[in-house]
């Protein structure tokens, strides 16, 4: 119910996002970013990838040629993978999807004058997003951080790949047209991110979706060098926890206290690389919480706990006898339900946005001490979880959760620390 009135209410067209460049170029990793946010904000969100599409046609390696613009076969089998791969989107989006991100090189202007023509005549919005890139620093980086273990070059010398690789991104830039130069392309919706991001350009871009993809896209690195960790924990224990009630603003108990200091010695054994920025939330057992680090810490109201509204202060044994019909209501849909005048994980993670792209901006390592809710919702964005299971996710106290974002997605480590209890998983 809640997600419905969420996309009625923000969302009143869908919309395809076609991906512009050449090769090595950073789109497939700006693609695979932009669905996990738009995902985790609740827009059912799929990356198509005409190579995976080409790969599965005529198999993984083709010697360059046959991107060669002037080689009829290849030239076909691209063709068929491409027109394969915007087949799938728009069925997608003809089900359940709300955006598709058609992830190919789309370098000519026919090719983009067929996806506009067929996403107009199914009423759905287009977004072109091109990645330019001149650099020879940035592009090198970027073939030895994806193309080497990439599929085409599986057992494929690490020279020879290198090398066949640039010959393909020499054939494709031979019929490259930036997107927008030249009246034709006038009517096109498009965000030209120059140098991965370094300048940011826009041409006819409205509604409310494109603008947030646009504030992402400002913010997060569209480089693969994203590579400073994020640690994220829970305080510990407080005075509720140990009483099993909720909310409040208790402080730390003995334990709580003794965690602590246990995460301080931790960052005093494995520091980071570099003095990361901390934050906690306005309440007092985050605060307390990040008090040993040798590092000044930052409030952020936004990372306080779900409020429970009314429910506050409360255990759940006292709602389900006191308030049966909102106990059963939050059983039945913990994601959706709302708490009499607080809030639901849905209002959490719209809260939770601009800590997101600030963690995404911020180039140092961060640590974030905050709430169970809260933790769940961050670790769900970074580990590509659906919204709906962040409820669900096991992040237990006393427990430091180390992140690592990378191309292939986040890693994680989790460190147990101080005194533990199993009841820590549940408080
Ligand atoms: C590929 O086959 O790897 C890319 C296809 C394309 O979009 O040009």
């Amino acid at each position: 119910m809640i997600q419905r009135l969420r996309r009625d209410r923000v969302f009143g067209r869908k919309l395809v996002i076609a991906m512009v460049g050449l090769p090595a170029r950073g789109k497939s990793y700006i693609a695979q970013k932009l669905a996990r946010y738009l995902g985790w904000l609740g827009h059912p969100t799929r990356v198509f990838n005409v190579g995976g599409y080409r790969r599965a046609q005529v198999g993984a390696r083709q010697p360059a040629s046959f991107f060669d613009p002037a080689n009829e076969e290849g030239s076909a089998a691209r063709d068929r993978a491409a027109r394969e791969a915007l087949d799938d989107t728009c069925a997608f989006l003809a089900g359940a999807g709300a955006v598709g991100i058609y992830d190919a090189t789309n370098t000519t202007r026919a090719r983009r004058a067929n996806i506009a023509a067929r996403t107009a005549a199914l009423g759905y919005d287009l977004v072109f997003v091109e990645s330019i890139c001149d650099d020879p620093a940035l592009i090198d980086r970027n073939v030895r951080a994806t193309k080497l273990g990439s599929p085409d070059y599986v057992g494929v010398d690490e020279d020879e790949a290198i090398g066949d690789f640039r010959s393909r991104i020499e054939l494709y830039a031979r019929a490259y047209e930036p997107v927008g130069e030249g009246e034709t392309e006038d009517a096109l919706s498009f965000i030209k991110l120059i140098d991965l991001g370094r300048d940011v350009r826009l041409h006819r871009i409205t509604g409310h979706l494109p603008g947030r993809i646009v504030y992402y896209l400002l913010n997060s690195h569209a480089s693969h060098d994203d590579r400073r960790p994020i640690y994220l924990t829970r305080h510990g224990q407080s005075v509720y926890n140990l009483r099993e009630r909720i909310g409040g603003d208790a402080p730390l108990t003995v334990r709580g206290e003794a965690y602590a200091r246990a995460l301080a010695e931790h960052f005093g054994r494995a520091p980071p690389n570099g003095a990361p920025v901390v934050w906690t939330s306005s309440l007092t057992r985050s605060i307390e919480t990040a008090r040993p680090l040798p590092w000044s810490s930052v409030v952020w109201r936004a990372l306080d706990e779900i409020d429970a509204g009314i429910c506050d202060g409360m255990t759940y044994d006292e709602i389900r006898r006191s308030m049966p019909d909102e106990y059963s209501a939050r059983a039945a849909d913990k994601f959706g339900y709302r708490y009499p005048r607080g809030e639901s994980y849905v209002d959490v993670i719209e809260r939770l946005e601009p800590v997101i792209l600030e963690l995404e901006r911020q180039r140092s390592p961060v640590v974030v001490v905050a709430h169970n809710a809260v933790i769940r919702v961050l670790y769900g964005y970074f580990m590509d979880r659906a919204p709906e299971v962040c409820p669900s996710l096991d992040v237990p106290l006393h427990t430091l959760i180390e992140l690592q974002p990378s191309v292939a997605g986040a890693t994680e480590r989790r460190h147990p620390l101080g005194p533990m209890l199993e009841q820590d998983r549940y408080g």
